[in-house]
Order: structure tokens, then sequence, then C-alpha cells
């Protein structure tokens, strides 16, 4: 996505308008160009992959994986094709406008020196995403931490005083740890092969790919890929947002949801996520719930346009309702380089509702505000 100015008036007028207010005439539009190279305010590409963004006292901070380096394939992951960069830390990004981004450096650096860290640079940091909590007034930072085989499935915690860091880590765990679900049932609780939630209900339940979604209330929530990926789960979080409160629900049980992007849109509550095979992408999925818990009623690929099938060869990672609007939402998406994550782009595009009620995610090769239905 290039910042491609787009001057609206002809040249005389324009010169005109130079010469009356330079500052404001000067001003170009710019236009979201989803999957093309987006460039930070230093003229270097954006790198903050399967991210999300927190708005904060007008600002806008966009929280990412910094993936440099080669990508690779170990041994450990072959089976499944889960090609790796060294993991690089969070990176940070601010903007007023959501077009131009600054680049605020790495809020949560991996850590090179010390190959046991959580954060180790073999190891796995993923799908980033931070809050602000009014009470304690601190920015809370979720992640996916794991093993650099992805069998470990923790979520890792950090808090700052400062937007965009230095966050201070303070470990990681599987959730909800000893606790049942809300919606558990009898035969949920009976141990065999292949009943996952049961098989980690002593150690904690697997989380993988996750967001975070903060509630008119204040409450906050924690949407994981658990139980190997068969199924999210939604959990509350304490008052400080830094542990899971231990209420927690299973939803689309079993149907192997990744990626999970959450909104709220008149006092109901939206995920858009994709189905599970890696950085290759497929069909995204959409649901919808009166009770964050569930049950959730799935709503079916929201995608629309050229290649909707596949989420325009993308994978959701996050939905942003925007600041002073009412009901909108730009849907954000990453666009893998499976085989050059480095090079993995993104593609932002804005999220409509249909006449019944369902998401809707047109592609366009390029938009600006206000968006032409
Ligand atoms: C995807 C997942 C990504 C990352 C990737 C690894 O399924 O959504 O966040 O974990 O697999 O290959």
């Amino acid at each position: 996505m290039n910042l491609k100015p787009i001057w609206r008036f002809s040249a005389p007028a324009f010169a005109c308008l130079v010469a009356l207010n330079a500052a404001w005439a000067n001003e170009p539009l710019a236009t979201f160009q989803p999957g093309q190279v987006w460039n930070d305010t230093s003229g270097k590409p954006i790198n903050a992959h399967g991210g999300g963004i927190l708005l904060h006292a007008g600002v806008y901070y966009w929280y990412g994986e910094f993936k440099e380096g080669r990508t690779y394939l170990s041994l450990v992951n072959k089976t499944w094709g889960g090609t790796r960069v060294i993991a690089g830390g969070v990176a940070c990004y601010s903007s007023t406008n959501l077009y131009d981004w600054k680049n605020e450096g790495l809020a949560l650096p991996s850590v090179a020196e010390d190959p046991d860290h959580d954060l180790a640079c073999e190891k796995v940091i993923e799908r980033p995403k931070v809050i602000y909590n009014a009470k304690t007034k601190q920015f809370v930072m979720w992640l996916h931490q794991d093993s650099p085989d992805y069998t470990a499935a923790h979520s890792g915690v950090a808090v700052s005083d400062s937007p965009t860091g230095p966050f201070k880590y303070l470990g990681s765990f599987r959730p909800n740890a000893g606790v049942w679900p809300l919606n558990v049932t009898a035969r949920d609780e009976e141990p065999n092969t292949t009943n996952f939630l049961a098989r980690d209900f002593p150690g904690g339940q697997m989380a993988r790919d996750m967001t975070l979604f903060v509630d008119d209330d204040g409450k906050a929530y924690q949407f994981y890929a658990s139980e190997e990926n068969g199924t999210l789960h939604v959990s509350q979080l304490t008052d400080d947002y830094l542990k899971p409160a231990g209420k927690y629900g299973r939803i689309l049980v079993g149907r192997s949801t990744e990626a999970p992007a959450v909104f709220k849109r008149n006092g109901r509550y939206y995920l858009i996520a994709s189905g599970c095979s890696g950085w290759d992408p497929n069909a995204a999925r959409s649901a919808v719930a009166d009770d964050i818990f569930g049950p959730w009623t799935e709503l079916g690929n929201p995608c629309r346009g050229a290649n909707a099938d596949q989420t325009f060869f993308c994978q959701s990672t996050f939905v942003l309702p925007v600041a002073g609007q009412t009901n909108q939402f730009i849907a954000m998406f990453d666009l893998w380089k499976k085989w050059d994550l480095q090079a993995s782009r993104y593609v932002w595009l804005p999220l409509a509702f249909d006449a019944d009620g369902k998401p809707v995610v047109q592609w366009r090769d390029q938009w600006s505000w206000p968006v032409k239905q």
C-alpha cells in the first residue's frame, strides 16, 4: 500500500490555494492500496505482521510481528509447511490518519542472548495485541508465544507505561489451568485420546492464534485457538488485564478456526477468522453472537470479489472501528509470502454489512475516505 498523492484541484486552482494556505493545500489525499508495498514515513516497508491496532489519546498504534531475515523450514515443522523467520519481537508504528505510519521501533524486542528465554529468536512470537487499562494506566500486550515446533502453545503477557514501550515481559502460560469452560458438558470432562480439553485441564489450555477485545464496560477478553487448533476459547481477563479471570467459553467447536478478529456493532459481537492452513490462504469465515461467550452463529465468508473464496490470498488479523464514525470498520488482513515472510504485505479493506446484517468485505484495488459503497 503506497501513499499515492491525488490532487483535488486543477493546476492553476491549486497554485492559488498554495498561495493562500501552503500548509493545508500541500496536503495530499492518500489512498489505501491493498496488497501493495506500504512504506512508513521514513520510506521503509511497514514491518508489523499478524498485528492489531490500539487507539489512544487520538493516536493509532499498530503493533505486529517484526519479521526480518531468511525464511527457513525446519525439520520439526516440515510436515505442515510451517516456514519461519527468526523471531524479531513486536514492532510498533504510530499514526493520526491511518495512512501515514511512523516507525516507533520495537515495543518488545526478541532476546538474542538467551536461547531458553520465551522471547528467544529461535522461538515463536506471533499475533501481538495491545489494550489500555484505564484503571492501572498500563498498556497490556498479549501474544502467542511458542517453542520452535509450536508445541508449547502459550500466551505471553507484557506491560508498559507508554504505548510505544519498552514493554516489560511478565512471562507466559497456558490459560485456564484447572478451570472448565462455562458451557462444559459431562462428555467434555471425560478424558479420552481425542478430548484435548480434558487432557489439558490440569496444565492449562493450548493457546495459539489470538486476539484481544475490550467491551464497552471495560471488561477484556482473549480469543485463542485451542485444543490443537480445533476450537476457539473466549476467555475473560482479570480487571488488570494481566491474567485469565477463570471464566471462558468454547466456541465454533471443532471448526479449526484461526486468526480471530473481533468487533462489536449495535450491541452484537462479530468475528472474522480463517480456517487452519498455515500461511496458505483459505476461505474466511464470520460469526455473530449476542453473548460474547456464545453461542456464536456462523455467517459464512464475508469476502466478495476476485479470489474471495481464498480471502484475496490473505488471512485476517484485526477489525478496527474507525474513530469518530459510527459503524465504520476496517478489516485488516495479512498477505503472507510463505517463502519470503519478511516481504509479507497488508490488505486493509472497508467492512460493511449487507441487508441481512452479515459482514461484507468487498475487494478494492484502492480506496479512501469517505468509503463509496
Ligand atoms: C497460521 C497462523 C499464523 C502462524 C502460521 C505459522 O495458521 O495463523 O499466525 O502461526 O500458521 O505457519
